[in-house]
């Protein structure tokens, strides 16, 4: 252990150790293994290139990305079918892997537990990992292939999930169908680049962003898996979002047509100041910047041809990756490294006699990558338009945009739609909200096609739409 303390006081981190006689064997134990965690190499790299400084502006050279819009909007309808075919091809060869990321803190939705164990479906409140299994079970029966699903933790929630599974018997999957990795964790630092304690026994730790995804599925060997299974197509998602098409066979197909090695859907803005990244094309490369990184006026802007916003493409972190291309950003090579972004946060810490302070302004920075800087790195990237209503309604806030409630509706929008569309008859105000709550499981339906297809097979029919009305659910 001298040789870690050795490195660290080298490396300026000596502070790490200071209160390390106080502490017994197994706190001592503990904070070695933290500290073992460090890569003290990176750490300085960050250091150099994100503290101090001023912050980097925006590039003055962005442009909007191209996308592929809607059949509806103006996409081709042939190409549109023929992109679903392909990708049903794509999920008949058992080629697609599902990744969903669960490893955030969900610190502004405060839910006890991990997100994805949140009830979220509006008449049987079904967790939201309830509702991707039930995704997962309905292509499998659809395609004939099982489809693996990797899920992202983090330290912190790791054991909730798993033991959550196994409570519920994995959702009706298989268990050895469903693979948990942990993500890595990156210590916070004060304004000078020394890490932060958060006890005299333990460091200031937090995951290390949606983008260590990648190295999480590279150290759990989890591309290797893929690659036995003969997946070779990553569908990956976030945990907060029902709405999600977890398998998306058009989607899968542009992809493959495309010959890109990694594809993200995007919705057009709601409005100018909507907080989502934009996709954009800088020296040639398609990116996303954060809504953060790019300057108001510029987010207003307007083509002048057509009225609209010019930076309309809106990130709803929905991607595809070729796994060979994920596995080469993971390991960093060809150049195709993901940067780490700095965030400055109130980080729970000690002072110099080790006592407990809860800062009330930003104290540190933690330092995070975003899966969304893999796209400069990847061949053909193809931004794909999806609709909103179909695809996207995150649980973010406890209250107010993407919240429960404005999840809920969504939901609740998109269940009626479909069953009007297919003739069924419900009450719903002039925002196609239904009067009382309604539920369509996966099961039975994932999108118009497929519940189409169910309601045509469904006889007899429902006499009538009425409250607490579900349909599908095996159990
Ligand atoms: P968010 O940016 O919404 O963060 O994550 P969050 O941690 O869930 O919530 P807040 O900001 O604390 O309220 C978007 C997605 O990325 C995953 C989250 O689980 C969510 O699915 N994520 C985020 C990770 O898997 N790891 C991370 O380190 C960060």
């Amino acid at each position: 252990m001298q040789s870690l303390i050795d490195a660290f006081r080298e490396a300026g981190q000596g502070q790490v150790f200071a209160f390390l006689d106080r502490l017994g064997p197994t706190e001592q134990a503990r904070l070695f293994a933290e500290a073992a965690e460090v890569d003290l190499a990176e750490l300085a790299v960050l250091k150099r290139s994100l503290l101090g400084g001023t912050p980097v502006a925006a590039p003055a050279d962005l442009e909007p990305a191209p996308y592929v819009p809607l059949p509806e909007n103006g996409g081709d309808p042939e190409r549109w079918r023929q992109a679903r075919e392909v990708g049903e091809a794509a999920l008949r060869a058992g080629r697609v892997a599902a990744f969903t990321v669960a490893g955030g803190q969900g610190t502004r939705l405060g839910f006890e537990g991990p997100k994805g164990t949140f009830p979220v479906t509006p008449v049987r409140q079904r967790p939201l990992f309830a509702v991707f299994a039930d995704k997962l079970l309905a292509a499998e029966r659809r395609y004939g292939r099982r489809v693996p699903w990797f899920i992202l933790t983090s330290h912190q929630n790791h054991a909730a999930t798993e033991a959550f599974f196994a409570q519920h018997r994995w959702f009706g999957l298989q268990a050895d169908q469903v693979h948990f990795l942990r993500q890595g964790r990156m210590p916070a630092v004060d304004a000078s680049g020394r890490i932060l304690l958060e006890t005299p026994g333990s460091l200031a730790l937090s995951p290390d962003g949606h983008g260590g995804s990648l190295r999480a599925l590279e150290r759990a060997g989890a591309f290797d898996r893929m690659a036995a299974l003969g997946a070779d197509i990553i569908s990956y998602f976030q945990v907060d979002n029902p709405l999600v098409r977890v398998i998306d066979p058009a989607f899968i197909g542009w992809h493959l047509l495309s010959g890109s090695e990694m594809s993200s859907k995007m919705v057009p803005k709601a409005f100018p100041e909507e907080k989502v990244g934009h996709f954009c094309r800088q020296r040639g490369r398609t990116c996303v910047i954060e809504y953060s990184d790019l300057a108001l006026d510029r987010q207003r802007e307007t083509d002048p041809a057509t009225g609209r916003l010019r930076f309309l493409a809106g990130s709803i972190a929905i991607h595809l990756f070729s796994r060979e291309f994920a596995r080469r950003v993971a390991r960093g090579e060809g150049g195709a490294s993901l940067p780490f972004h700095r965030a400055d946060k109130k980080i729970p810490t000690i002072d110099r006699e080790g006592r407990p302070v809860q800062p009330l302004r930003p104290n540190g920075i933690k330092f995070e990558l975003f899966v969304f800087d893999a796209l400069p790195f990847a061949a053909n990237p193809l931004v794909l338009e999806t609709d909103r209503a179909g695809d996207f309604a995150p649980v973010k806030n406890a209250e107010g945009v993407d919240s429960p409630a404005t999840c809920r509706e969504a939901q609740l929008r998109l269940f009626a739609g479909w069953l009007r569309a297919v003739g069924a008859t419900l009450p719903v105000d002039p925002s196609g909200l239904p009067l009382f709550p309604i539920e369509v499981s996966p099961l039975f339906g994932d999108d118009l096609v497929s519940l189409g297809e169910s309601w045509a097979r469904l006889d007899p029919k429902p006499a009538a739409v009425t409250p607490g009305f579900c349909l599908g659910h095996d159990s």
